[in-house]
């Protein structure tokens, strides 16, 4: 039995972004059963290269589509995205120093924050989306300063 199942409440109204957001479901589902078991690191780290792919692929893509929209708070949004990224890619740079990430932090960090994440600032672009408003304004950069 799967740990959570991505529902149509999820839905942002874009296949694409959905399929994003399904692909964190499932790593959801690879840790969870990892959470009480021993060993588990090269499963724990293949997950966290996916978790890398969706911050690289997902945030950018995700980003565009709210500046096409005329999503007014992007900035927010996108501030939130960098933290995100910030983390996972701290995550990775433990890896590659001979640091081991645990299933438990990796399936906290998805949970707690990528989930809220998803089913709460997600969802407010959802309406520009469907509706755009035309293309925000605004200097589109990284909020910590580092390129795309
Ligand atoms: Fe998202
Ligand atoms: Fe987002």
């Amino acid at each position: 039995m799967q740990f959570i199942e991505w529902t149509e409440q999820m839905s942002v109204g874009s296949d694409v972004l959905d399929g994003h957001h399904k692909m964190i479901i499932e790593c959801l589902n690879r840790l969870h059963p990892l959470l009480d078991a021993a060993g588990g690191d090269a499963e724990v780290h293949a997950i966290l290269a996916k978790l890398e792919d969706f911050v690289l692929v997902h945030f950018s893509e995700e980003e565009q589509c709210m500046k096409k929209a005329g999503y007014p708070f992007w900035h927010i949004h996108k501030d939130q995205h960098d933290k995100m990224y910030d983390i996972v890619f701290g995550l990775k740079s433990d890896v590659e120093h001979g640091r081991s990430v645990n299933a438990k932090t990796l399936f906290d960090l998805i949970y707690n924050w990528l989930l809220q994440h998803i089913m709460g600032e997600d969802k407010k672009y959802m309406k520009y989306l469907n509706n755009p408003t035309g293309e925000s304004d605004g200097i589109w950069v990284r909020a910590n300063g580092r390129p795309y």
